[in-house]
């Protein structure tokens, strides 16, 4: 088998793999259909550190323009943050 060959072969596990690698990822959800903003992205705005839609808005555009998807949101931030362990306090470590 040439190096041609290896790296054709080589190139196509690659690629199934990251494949089969996104098709295990459940598809992303649109929260705000105006701005495009995703579940996923939700998600990571809850990560770091956003705890109101307010601040949702302004970090993603999530809910500043028909305000149709502010419910859903707030939603999803209260369960996000529901999942968050509990901070440690500075004087308890
Ligand atoms: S759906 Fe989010 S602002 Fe309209």
């Amino acid at each position: 088998m040439g190096w041609d060959a290896i790296t054709s072969q080589l190139t196509a596990i690659l690629i199934l793999d990251g494949m089969a690698a996104l098709l295990q990822q459940d598809p992303p959800v649109y929260v705000c259909l105006c701005n495009g903003v995703t579940d996923r992205q939700v998600r990571e705005a809850v990560d770091n550190g956003c705890g109101s839609v307010g601040e949702l808005t302004m970090r993603t555009g999530c809910g500043a323009n028909c305000g149709s998807c502010l419910e859903m949101a707030a939603s999803m931030i209260a369960e996000m943050q529901a999942e968050l362990p509990l901070p440690i306090l500075a004087c308890a470590a």
